[in-house]
């Protein structure tokens, strides 16, 4: 197995294990993210969508409801547990427009010219990201728009607090809110756009509050995201006295409800496929 391909696997099972409470935990995190790129891009009525890496459907499934009932949503994503929930989300809600299957993102084997393409929080969980968006190209119909969405700048107060987890991550590890390099800047990721052979590159920014009710939700919150394999990094034995320190750097930034809510940077990198 190549290190691609193992990095591959250990998303899929990472997602799989965290699919169960990603975006359950009653915080609002994923949502008005997906509504940030939805707002800048909107869908159109009847065009066909495909995001990749769709998750639970955060973008996907307000995509499907935006093109109606004579478009088309498709969503790709590596995690099993992930497409499952997002059919059954589709489901729930009515729509009968949503294709959603297992695909990797670094080389989607999907057939289709589609009229827009979106990927939400995924670009950075990926080892080459120019080569992911080369490989996207083709599978946009030409004047197609492309939509991106990473983290923004991170509230300094909520870096303080996920630093209890640096101690123990491995170098290579990647957090996708604070990963380096392109992913820190807007210039850095229209850099990346532009490389993969896209035009009309620009970038909308956002901004996210979210609220944390007590430090058991900020707990529940990172088991049930990417977070997640910051903890699985901790020798379990040291995990209690890592979530203590943790809870009393939350504590410090409390309101007087003992809810805490911080900000999230968003950035949103839009372009257009080249007649
Ligand atoms: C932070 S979640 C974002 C999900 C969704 N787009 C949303 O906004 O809620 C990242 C998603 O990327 C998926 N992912 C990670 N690596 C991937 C890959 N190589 N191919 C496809 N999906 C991938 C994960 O399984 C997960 O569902």
């Amino acid at each position: 197995m190549t290190d691609t391909n193992e990095h591959v696997a250990r998303m899929a099972k990472l997602f799989d294990a965290l699919s169960a409470t990603y975006d359950d935990v009653g915080v609002d995190f994923f949502g008005p993210i997906a509504d940030g790129l939805l707002a800048a891009m909107p869908p159109v009525v009847g065009e066909s969508w495909l995001d990749i890496g769709c998750g639970r459907g955060a973008v996907l499934l307000p995509a499907a409801e935006g093109v109606g009932p004579t478009g088309l949503a498709t969503g790709i994503d590596i995690s099993p547990a992930m497409v499952d929930l997002a059919g059954i989300g589709a489901q729930a809600r009515g729509l009968t427009n949503v294709h959603a299957s297992v695909g990797d993102a670094g080389s989607p084997e999907i057939e289709g010219s589609f009229d827009t393409v979106s990927s939400c929080l995924v670009l950075f969980f990926l080892t080459d990201p120019v080569a992911a968006l080369e490989s996207w190209l083709p599978l946009l119909r030409p004047d197609g728009r492309l939509g991106v969405t990473t983290f923004g700048p991170i509230d300094e107060r909520w870096k303080h607090l996920d630093e209890v987890f640096v101690p123990f991550l491995p170098p290579a590890m990647r957090d996708a809110r604070t990963s380096g390099g392109p992913f820190t800047s807007d210039e850095g990721m229209e850099g990346l756009v532009s490389k993969a052979g896209y035009s009309d590159v620009r970038t909308v920014t956002g901004e996210v509050a979210v609220r944390f009710a007590d430090a058991e939700q900020w707990h529940s919150f990172t088991w049930s995201t990417g977070q997640r394999q910051m903890w699985l990094s901790i020798p379990e034995d040291q995990r209690a006295d890592v979530r203590a320190e943790a809870e009393r750097r939350l504590a410090s930034y409390a309101d007087a409800d003992g809810s805490v809510t911080f900000s999230q940077g968003v950035r949103h990198t839009l372009a257009t496929r080249p007649a």
